[in-house]
């Protein structure tokens, strides 16, 4: 048997293995393809909804919500009783988000800030479980103190593409790229968080919160 195989491949093997019957979110990937929007994928989704509950999460606070694609497994994931906090410039994919969120049952357990992600976070303050970080990738290593300040010890800081679709490997230059790079630099040396990297998808960064 090879033992070489590709990350392509595991993605392939585990997306069938994941395949469900869930028609809001077939609808928000669908809506992803076909407008080349960046979502978490289901791989990843899995994961956070996994991770949300092994920690009891009640109190999520997403950086960057984008149409709510995230936000669909943390509002299952905290259940009832739960909040998860989303920010998004874009008055059209809070629209989205509400549908499709209200088309779930969920949108009771969310409410959107139409506004900068950190400047959010810094305003309306308090302690959370997770936040989960998915901002503009130039914007990355200013997150990893403002999260580290509004986590609770045991919570998760939770951060999308780390690999930043291959650019990190070859060091590219742009300004994404070097946030990225810096980002995970900085976190993996952080004495307040323990991280690692879930290498499904695009590199999901999950940082215990110490
Ligand atoms: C990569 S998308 C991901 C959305 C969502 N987390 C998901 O997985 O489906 C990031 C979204 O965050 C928004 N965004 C990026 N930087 C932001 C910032 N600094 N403040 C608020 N929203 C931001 C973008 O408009 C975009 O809709």
């Amino acid at each position: 048997m090879s033992e070489e195989f590709t990350l392509t491949q595991i993605d392939t093997y585990l997306q069938r293995l994941y395949a469900d019957a869930d028609s809001v979110r077939l609808e928000m990937e669908e809506l992803a393809r076909q407008r080349r929007f960046p979502i978490v994928g289901p791989l990843a989704g899995r994961h956070l909804d996994q991770l949300a509950r092994m920690i009891g999460a009640q109190r999520i606070f997403e950086l960057g919500s984008g149409y709510g694609y995230s936000a669909l497994y943390f509002a299952r994931a905290v259940g009832p009783a739960g909040q998860v906090h989303c920010t998004e410039l874009d008055a059209e994919n809070i629209r989205l988000a509400e549908m499709f969120l209200s088309e779930a049952g969920l949108w009771e357990r969310v409410t959107y800030h139409q506004e900068e992600a950190t400047a959010a976070l810094a305003r309306v303050g308090g302690t959370w479980d997770i936040i989960y970080n998915d901002i503009d990738k130039v914007g990355y290593p200013a997150t990893i103190d403002l999260a580290y300040w509004h986590l609770r010890p045991g919570g998760l800081f939770i951060t999308d593409n780390l690999f930043w679709h291959g650019r990190v490997f070859t060091g590219a230059a742009d300004a994404d790229t070097q946030g990225v790079i810096e980002f995970t630099r900085q976190l993996f040396a952080h004495s307040g968080f323990i991280t690692s990297i879930y290498p499904a998808r695009d590199g999901l960064a999950v940082a215990l919160r110490l």
